[in-house]
């Protein structure tokens, strides 16, 4: 395997990028015309009935005059660009004995580079893009000491992104409580005890039709709240269709994670997504997954079921069905397999 992306000073393409011919992006993939824009100022009574929808029909929506600071966005997109174009000595510090992490065991919240693959009938492949994860909640000190010190603004400016964008994520999933029937702070607390960050560095790619920037997956955790600002983002909508999602300026996009699927009983469903590579740009992308602790116990919400309507997942503990989707590659779904009625 060679060096991360960044890391590497090889304009050499390695092999082990290119995707298995079933998995490259299909050349014709429509954007999206209808995927929802929810303009989170609108009176509550609006926002449930917009969001409730657009978790139900689309499992990924968009949302704008979302409170979160225009200029706080840029800002955090600016560090993280400083970041990656750092030289690789000044991170190589994020990495394990000189290598890239590979995202196939549990995450640290310490700050990390990984990459990251897909294992296939045929052997691994991995996908163009450099990620620095760490956690971002609570933030303590031994946590953000982990954090990159350079840029020097770098924990400031995440530092007040990470409140920032859990704030939003709690109004969300509390108006998404109000839709549910479900008490409030239901999805907004143990379910979201930890708050990772995948900043994920997609660098100009020479072969966009066969390498991915991340291939098909459903997010492991509850909700992920994306900033994005170049095309590459896919989604797989309800006909299996893979649909593109346009970026809006100083929007988020609002992915359901798989572990809505099982606490909603399929009432609101993880969205399968994708990233695409582009030939002549490179692109950043900030992910806040928020996550439930490791020890929490993950169940249907007993509120969802009556006689007529039974569980479809027995409970698990989040870490065991954590395991199981980072070493499971047969299917997008294939972490909740043990837990399936
Ligand atoms: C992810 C992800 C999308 C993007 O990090 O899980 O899906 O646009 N990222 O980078
Ligand atoms: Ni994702």
């Amino acid at each position: 395997m060679s060096a991360p992306l960044t890391l590497s000073s090889s304009n050499h393409l390695p092999q082990s990028f290119m995707a298995p011919l079933e998995k490259r992006p299909e050349k014709e993939v429509p954007i999206g015309t209808n995927i929802p824009i929810i303009d989170i100022g609108q009176p509550d009574h609006v926002l449930v009935e917009q969001i409730s929808k657009a978790c139900r029909d689309f499992g990924l929506f968009q949302v704008v005059n979302h409170g979160v600071p225009e200029n706080l966005m840029g800002e955090a997109m600016k560090v993280l660009k400083e970041f990656f174009e750092l030289p690789a000595e000044e991170k190589a510090i994020f990495l394990e004995d000189g290598k890239p992490n590979i995202l196939v065991k549990d995450l640290s919240q310490k700050a990390k580079l990984y990459i990251e693959g897909n294992k296939t009938s045929q052997g691994e492949f991995y996908f163009w893009k450099d990620s620095l994860v760490h956690g971002s909640h609570p933030l303590d000190e031994q946590l953000v000491n982990s954090w990159p010190e350079k840029p020097p603004t770098y924990k400031e400016v995440i530092g007040k992104y990470a409140v920032e964008v859990r704030n939003l994520a709690k109004r969300v999933l509390d108006i998404i409580c109000q839709g549910l029937g479900l008490p409030l702070g239901y999805l907004g607390k143990e379910l979201i005890q930890n708050q990772l960050m995948f900043n994920n560095y997609y660098p100009p790619c020479p072969e966009p039709s066969a390498i991915l920037g991340v291939g098909g997956h459903y997010d492991p955790n509850l909700i992920t709240f994306l900033q994005q600002d170049l095309y590459a983002l896919q989604f797989l909508n309800k006909d299996g269709q893979w649909i593109g999602v346009q970026p809006i300026p100083n929007a988020f996009v609002v992915i359901l994670g798989l572990t809505f699927s099982v606490v909603t009983n399929n009432v609101m469903e993880g969205v399968v997504h994708r990233v695409l590579t582009n030939q002549t740009r490179d692109r950043i992308s900030i992910a806040t997954l928020f996550t439930p602790a490791n020890s929490t116990i993950i169940e249907p919400a007993k509120q969802l079921l009556s006689e007529k309507q039974t569980p479809f997942y027995r409970p698990y503990k989040y870490v065991e069905y954590f395991g199981n989707y980072l070493s499971d590659d047969s299917d997008y779904d294939a972490g909740l397999k043990p837990y399936k009625i």
